[in-house]
């Protein structure tokens, strides 16, 4: 695969020495661009004795087309990506080689931020994020740590492996391009006191893998879970405790979105007043059911939207499901039969039947839940095309 891995000035360029070498020891042919600011942090020497072919010189030194780089490459990958670069990017200036690449190409383009925290939060920044996501561009977030000067916060490049884990799933097919998915992800927790919760054995990681292998399809990706693994790169996550706050936290971004998926194991019960303070003794609980989230997003789908759902059943799983298929009015029913040996809960691996509304079930052996992911989301991307007619 061809790839121009572009650098622009920040202190976060010597970690991009890393993510070249890693690239092309994964056999990639890596043409590294270098702003003028990236060439004060580090020489193009160790980008050209690192890279597949020598640092070009610019737009009017370097003898090539502006166009060139761009058209070739396979995938357009810029570490770090500085508040300049992006702003210049989102705006369509065009006056060194590496935004000439950026406009040029049709490939992939993933950049990675790095910068002040200040700058970060500052909202030219996060507009212009907002409006190269739009048009499809991926975006590896920033992290948490030391930055230059001394400073520490958020802005810091994430690292060299997840950088490179990103750019090389985003080469994948790109269905979901220019899609907004919505994933909930884990079991809900559900206030007693301020101590205790009522819980259930979710794990989240078929949420986290949906959300991770829609992003690496191309979609802008809301993931709002109550899980504590960690977030997946290039995902925005919106983390929540109860099931009201899930409920909210959806409702916020569902209106916006082309699918939903519930992949949540939302508590169905909660204790109908929670104490202020820690009790002593056994409580005497009193529970109520919590909001049907799903309905509620059933109720109030846009035109289009793909929803869909997921159940976990202990006995007559496919037949229960086809039942709530029809009750929940969802697109899509993902059943798994939890008292399967490897699948459901907390394993890394799933053992799934997808039903379709209008009658359609695809039984699916024991495979990873990014396998599964991966398989909903082939179901998701049919649904689209058939509600738009678009071939996206
Ligand atoms: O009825 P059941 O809990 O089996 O339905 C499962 C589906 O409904 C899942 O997609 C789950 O996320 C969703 N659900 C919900 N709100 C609830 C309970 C379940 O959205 N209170």
């Amino acid at each position: 695969m061809r790839i121009v891995l572009g650098v622009s000035g920040g202190i976060a360029a010597y970690k991009a020495v890393e993510v070249c070498r890693r690239l092309v020891d994964s056999t990639h042919h890596v043409t590294p661009v270098l702003t003028e600011a990236a060439l004060r942090f580090v020489g193009a020497a160790t980008f050209s004795a690192l890279g597949s072919e020598p640092v070009p010189e610019g737009l009017w030194s370097g003898g090539i087309p502006h166009t060139r780089l761009g058209q070739e490459a396979d995938l357009v990958l810029v570490a770090p990506a500085t508040a300049d670069l992006l702003a210049r990017y989102a705006v369509g200036i065009a006056d060194d080689l590496l935004t000439a690449t950026l406009l040029a190409t049709r490939a992939p383009v993933v950049v990675c931020p790095a910068m002040h925290t200040e700058m970060w939060e500052h909202p030219a920044v996060a507009e212009n994020l907002a409006t190269l996501r739009r048009r499809g561009v991926r975006v590896v977030e920033p992290a948490s740590g030391r930055l230059a000067g001394g400073d520490v916060g958020v802005g810091r490049m994430a690292e060299p492996e997840t950088i490179v884990a990103v750019a090389l799933a985003a080469c994948g097919p790109q269905d979901l391009r220019g899609r907004h998915v919505v994933v909930s992800a884990g079991g809900t927790r559900e206030a007693i006191d301020p101590v205790r919760v009522i819980t259930n054995r979710s794990s989240g990681k078929q949420g986290h893998a949906l959300a991770a292998a829609a992003a690496s399809r191309g979609a802008r990706v809301t993931l709002v879970t109550s899980s504590s693994l960690p977030a997946p790169a290039g995902v925005e996550t919106v983390e929540v405790e109860s099931a009201s706050d899930m409920q909210a936290a959806l409702q916020a971004v569902a209106s916006d979105a082309d699918v939903v998926v519930m992949a949540a194991a939302v508590a169905d019960f909660r204790p109908k007043v929670v104490a202020d303070h820690k009790g002593h003794g056994v409580p005497d609980l009193e529970l109520e059911p919590t909001p049907d989230i799903l309905a509620g997003l059933v109720a109030h789908r846009r035109p289009g939207q793909v929803l869909v759902g997921f159940a976990a059943e202990t006995d007559d799983a496919v037949g229960r499901a086809r039942r709530k298929l029809e009750q929940k009015g969802v697109d899509l029913l993902v059943v798994n039969d939890v008292s399967a040996p490897g699948a459901g809960f907390d394993h890394d691996t799933n053992e799934v039947t997808i039903l379709e509304s209008g009658g359609g079930a695809t039984a699916l052996p024991l495979r990873s839940k990014r396998e599964v992911a991966d398989a909903v989301l082939d179901k998701v991307v049919a649904r689209l095309r058939g509600s738009t007619g678009d071939s996206a």
